[in-house]
């Protein structure tokens, strides 16, 4: 028997962390497998923010603070949004939580009711539909596939966008395709949100440095001010400062909003760890010299990976212009049989047939809305990328 509340009953475990789960014990169990499936940095947190952790420690900052965080964490944080975003937000509408994940789980979570509708552009990161769920609310898809370069046109938006719309969910780079909005492309999207007063915008900016090919970022409430008034901003250190682990998001929003997000937080994990707010501190105000070489590192990993991929017959992959994913077409190897008998009739099938017979990890499309297509991550050593397209390419070569 399992106990579980019929809140729950409406979710599902996140694949990502599933398939990585499985990966791991193939790797116990003694098998060669190259995981491309998650979605972290392969970089090591830079020496001076691990130093300012554990200055904190010895400082004695290890104690409770305020729920919202540390007053020098939203000031760094308020003076990072003015300094990247061009954003005018005061510490106090500033707030921080243990990972991006928990900020929109608080915001989520604190705002819906059941009958309010949520749009999701598709393929989303696998947590959004959930978590919208779990708040008994309802997602609403808007499909934006390889034909609009994977991004939400002006015409999608507004064709899902009801009078029970509460919010949108918009996500620039994009988990799991790289896609990034230009301010023109957001400029576009704001004047539909602009006639939909009760529509509230969660920006999702985590994957914010890392964008290639001199694109420059940009996020709606800069783009839009209008908006500002009703756009929750996140972001956090988990993937720009290769902090994961620490477990540090935040956001900037309006105070309407997050009044609710404390008092959910002020039941739940009180606040953010007290040491990876003062780590958090050093990431933001300290020398962030690292990022534009992490940054073309990723930049020529991508350009490896999606050269290879589309070198492959049957794949076909855009070149996206951030984060650290693409999320290759696999239609036209769908219907085939593997070298070792097993039938591909879909993503999921290519996915499991590639793990069991080659050893490579990677997360079906279906698992992020869109089904006949892959993820793969490519925060991972060159050698490791190169020994798994060479895997990917004689499975590839081997359907028949
Ligand atoms: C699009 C997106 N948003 C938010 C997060 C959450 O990041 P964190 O590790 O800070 O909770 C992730 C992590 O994978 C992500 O891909």
């Amino acid at each position: 028997m399992t106990m579980i509340s019929e809140a729950l009953g409406r979710i599902k475990s996140s694949a990502t962390v599933g398939i990585s789960q499985k990966a791991r014990e193939m790797r116990s169990a003694g098998r060669d497998v190259v995981a491309l499936s998650a979605g972290e940095p392969d970089f090591d947190t830079p020496e001076h923010i691990k130093r300012a952790a554990v200055a904190a420690i010895e400082a004695g900052h290890t104690k409770y603070t305020n729920i919202e965080g540390i007053d020098e964490l939203r000031e760094a944080i308020a003076a990072k949004f003015a300094r990247d975003n061009h954003l005018t937000v005061e510490a106090k509408n500033c707030f921080v939580a243990s990972g991006g994940k928990h900020i929109i789980f608080n915001a989520l979570m604190a705002t819906l009711n059941p009958g309010d509708e949520v749009v999701v552009p598709v393929p989303y990161w696998v947590s959004y539909p959930d978590i919208v769920q779990l708040a008994g609310a309802k997602p609403v898809f808007a499909v934006a596939d390889a034909r609009s370069g994977f991004k939400l046109t002006p015409d999608l938006l507004e064709g899902v966008i009801s009078k029970a719309t509460k919010w949108v969910i918009l996500n620039s780079p994009s988990n799991p395709t790289g896609a990034a909005y230009s301010a023109e492309e957001l400029e576009a999207l704001g004047e539909v949100l602009l006639r939909h007063p009760q529509v509230h915008i969660l920006s999702d900016d985590i994957y914010e440095k890392l964008i290639y090919d001199g694109h420059r970022f940009v996020t709606l409430a800069e783009v839009v001010p209008g908006l500002a008034s009703r756009t929750l901003t996140l972001n956090g250190v988990s993937k720009s400062h290769a902090m994961t682990g620490w477990r540090l998001g935040y956001c900037a929003a309006p105070a309407h909003i997050l009044m609710p997000m404390k008092k959910l937080q002020s039941q739940s994990t009180t606040h953010a760890s007290s040491i990876s707010q003062w780590a958090a501190v050093e990431a933001l105000n300290g020398d962030q010299g690292f990022l534009e070489e992490w940054r073309a590192v990723f930049q020529g990993r991508r350009d490896m990976v999606a050269g290879a991929l589309n070198a492959m017959d049957g794949i076909d992959c855009l070149t996206p212009e951030g984060a650290f994913y693409v999320f290759p077409s696999i239609a036209g190897l769908l219907g085939k049989t593997s070298a070792g008998g097993r039938r591909v009739t879909s993503d999921e099938d290519f996915v499991m047939a590639l793990l069991e017979e080659s050893g490579v990890a990677l997360v079906h499309g279906s698992a992020f809305g869109l089904a006949g297509y892959f993820r793969l991550s490519y925060a991972a050593s060159n050698a490791q990328l190169e020994e798994a397209l060479n895997r990917i390419g004689d499975f590839c070569a081997g359907l028949s």
